[in-house]
């Protein structure tokens, strides 16, 4: 099956209340372990590249592993640029084939979001390619918060309506509460669910993306600082809030920082375990089966998107 567009994998996660998981690659152990673990599964996938993951692996080659993922197995797999910063990168990604891309113009104010936005929508749309775009701020956990401020970076439900209608994007990814990295939350974690549910009243027939939606997986974070790592106190979305997500109109859920953990705990392992190795196999290896585990419990387990393929 070729690459596809997002657009049937969406429609079917909105009727049948589950979500799609996206994961960002980086190099060829990613792109494995992802799609083989969605193919045993039997579910969707969207395997997401950033700008700097382009820079890094360069998108010829990134291209061609993919194709050969597409070629090695038999799911819907969509290919999309993560945080697409300007068109230029949003139109390089659609010449060279990516189905899918977001603009996220969400540092600007609104007019120049929908200005910049439905610039990519234009361009997408006459090369047969779906928009992501983005509304609200997803907050870094140590942003200076006041209650006086607090709503404003969350996504504005009745903003989000005028949004879509004006740009034409295909889905909207907006804030609730996640943020990027390993420290998504001081305290107690928490989501707006009522926003999703405004959003949704709003848009029921837009598939909304969470952003910054990895659960920082507790094992891999102990793995990692006892095998002389050291991130302490690092804190995700628990699993139970990212499947409340995905029965309530969330369709796709971004996961980057959890496959990082894993392959990095898993490497810090083996070197600790066996100082001897060098062979990069001996730990790439181990590394791409911890990331195909972390991504099998997420499809089957979180995000419910198993035999929906
Ligand atoms: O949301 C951002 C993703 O985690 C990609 O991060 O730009 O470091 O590749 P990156
Ligand atoms: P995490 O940092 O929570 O994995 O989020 C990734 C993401 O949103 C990619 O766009
Ligand atoms: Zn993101």
């Amino acid at each position: 099956m070729p690459l596809v567009t997002t657009k049937e994998m969406f429609e079917r996660s909105m009727r049948e209340h589950y979500a799609i998981g996206a994961f960002n690659i980086n190099n060829m152990e990613f792109i494995q372990a992802i799609t083989d673990a969605a193919n045993e599964s039997k579910s969707p996938v969207i395997l997401q590249v950033s700008s700097s993951a382009i820079k890094y692996a360069r998108i010829n080659y990134l291209m061609k592993m993919v194709e050969a993922a597409v070629e090695s197995t038999n799911i819907p797999i969509a290919l999309h640029l993560d945080h697409g910063p300007d068109f230029e990168t949003c139109k390089m990604c659609i010449d060279s084939g990516f189905t899918s891309v977001m603009i996220d113009a969400s540092k600007y104010d609104f007019e120049e979001n929908v200005r910049i936005t439905k610039e990519v929508v234009d361009y997408a749309h006459s090369h047969g390619v779906v928009v992501e775009a983005e509304l609200g701020t997803l907050a870094g956990v140590e942003d200076e918060v006041n209650v006086a401020n607090d709503d404003a970076r969350y996504t504005n439900p009745d903003q989000a309506y005028e949004f879509v209608q004006r740009t034409g994007c295909d889905s909207l990814a907006i804030a609730i509460g996640t943020s990027h990295g390993a420290y998504k939350f001081k305290g107690e974690a928490k989501l707006r669910f009522d926003i999703l549910a405004k959003v949704k009243e709003k848009l029921p027939n837009t598939p909304i993306v969470l952003h910054g939606a990895s659960s920082v997986i507790p094992e891999l974070v102990d793995m990692c600082n006892n095998n002389g790592g050291n991130i302490p106190g690092a804190k995700g979305c628990p699993d139970e809030m990212l499947k409340q997500a995905g029965e309530n109109g969330v369709s796709k859920i971004n996961v980057d920082t959890d496959l990082r953990l894993a392959m990095t705990a898993e490497i810090r392992r083996v070197f600790n375990e066996d100082p001897s190795i060098f062979d990069p196999r001996k730990y790439l290896g181990p590394a791409r089966d911890t990331i195909k585990a972390t991504v099998s419990h997420k499809i089957n387990d979180v995000f419910c998107s198993a035999n929906k393929a």
